[in-house]
């Protein structure tokens, strides 16, 4: 079972660091799942996939949180997944190439700081792909193909039995990354709950057969975010263009703003609003760190007599002011391309070593105790 955490969301992140009142009455919490707390003993297993520079739906979802939670636990391990961006971007290898120093300038934009979170290549840490090797033993083919959120990229991605075997297996690729780090927090979306719990049952196959704790079983960390929708109300997504990036250009800021979707129905100022789907409010909802002035804008726009123009401009100031210094951090580091890899690097030979050790662990329960070569 599952033990979940929740975070307050980006806009009291932002503000305060969450983790001592690190729990919401609103998150969307299964009840088979225990609500627990951000313990300093954690070691923390966050991720990226490296196909894109990060956009603001990751940092209200995952990165305010992680930058407050660097200084709570004991380590904190943040995974740049190119392995793993690879089991779907096999057609574009140096799309995922490239992406890796952005989604690292991102990292340091946001403010993670390389001595309190380690950076981590995933394909500097081949010990990883080993691990993925021996617990595909343990995992079946009906358990992958049941996996919800295999199932939904499969249908998303129009898969059929054209999948690549590396897309179909990388929860068990996943279940490696977790435990070769001895995490115990996995902060993620609720999309990523079933893979800790394949993680987790791996960890159970192999504790049973080696008769004693040899992987640490991880607990989820569920942001209570919901999800950031892109300008126009569908999905955010790099290849749609309707994201903000977080080296956003204030021009570019302005003018997605301007051009978010809000309440169709809302033609005339004095008209009554919806706020329900409306992009604006999502967003204020997200990040305006003046809640009792957010609900009172909220009436009022719900009443009429509120134009959208109005709203927008209140979360532009927001946005802008946001991002601002994360833009300026974030082309600072970017002077300097080759300072950034050294710290990707010097990061991914500390957790080699952490995984190594897991791995000659894992091997032993398998008999292979013994390298000959
Ligand atoms: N699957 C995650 C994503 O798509 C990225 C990821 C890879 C990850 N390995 C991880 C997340 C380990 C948490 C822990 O965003």
């Amino acid at each position: 079972m599952d033990q979940i955490t929740t975070l307050p969301d980006a806009a009291t992140a932002a503000a305060s660091p969450p983790i001592a009142e690190a729990s919401s009455p609103a998150a969307p919490a299964p009840d088979e799942i225990e609500a627990t707390a951000v313990c300093a003993a954690d070691i923390v297993l966050t991720g990226d996939r490296p196909t894109g520079p990060l956009h603001l739906g990751h940092y209200v979802g995952s990165l305010a949180s992680r930058v407050a939670t660097q200084d709570v636990v004991a380590r904190q391990y943040v995974l740049l997944a190119d392995m793993q961006a690879l089991t779907d971007n096999a057609g574009e290898p140096a799309k995922v190439a490239r992406n890796v120093i952005e989604v690292a300038l991102d990292y340091l934009a946001v403010g993670l700081d390389p001595a309190r979170s380690t950076f981590v290549l995933q394909s500097g840490v081949p010990e990883l792909s080993e691990l993925t090797a021996l617990y595909l033993n343990l995992v079946t083919v009906s358990r992958l193909e049941r996996n919800p959120t295999i199932k939904a990229e499969i249908e998303m991605r129009g898969y059929q039995r054209d999948m690549p075997a590396g897309f179909l297996c990388y929860p068990a690729a996943q279940a490696a990354d977790i435990t070769a780090f001895d995490a115990t927090l996995v902060p993620v979306g609720e999309d990523q709950l079933p893979m800790i719990e394949l993680s987790n049952e791996v960890v159970g196959k192999i504790n049973r057969l080696a008769g004693r704790a040899v992987l640490t079983p991880a607990r989820a960390l569920l942001s209570s975010t919901p999800r950031l929708p892109g300008v126009d109300g569908r999905k955010a997504s790099k290849s749609l263009g309707n994201a903000l990036s977080l080296g956003a250009a204030p021009a570019e800021i302005s003018e997605k703003v301007r051009a978010m979707f809000t309440d169709p129905g809302h033609l005339r100022a004095t008209d009554p609003g919806t706020v329900e789907g409306n992009v604006v409010f999502a967003y204020l909802d997200a990040f305006d760190p003046d809640r009792a002035g957010l609900e009172a804008l909220k009436a009022h726009y719900r009443r009429g007599g509120l134009g959208d123009m109005a709203v927008k401009r209140r979360l532009d100031g927001i946005l802008q002011e946001l991002l601002d210094p994360i833009r300026h951090r974030r082309a600072r580091f970017a002077r300097d391309p080759d300072e950034v890899m050294r710290l990707v690097r010097d990061g991914t030979e500390r957790a080699r070593a952490v995984a190594a050790a897991t791995l000659r662990r894992v091997r032993q329960v398998f008999g292979l105790g013994r390298r000959i070569a």
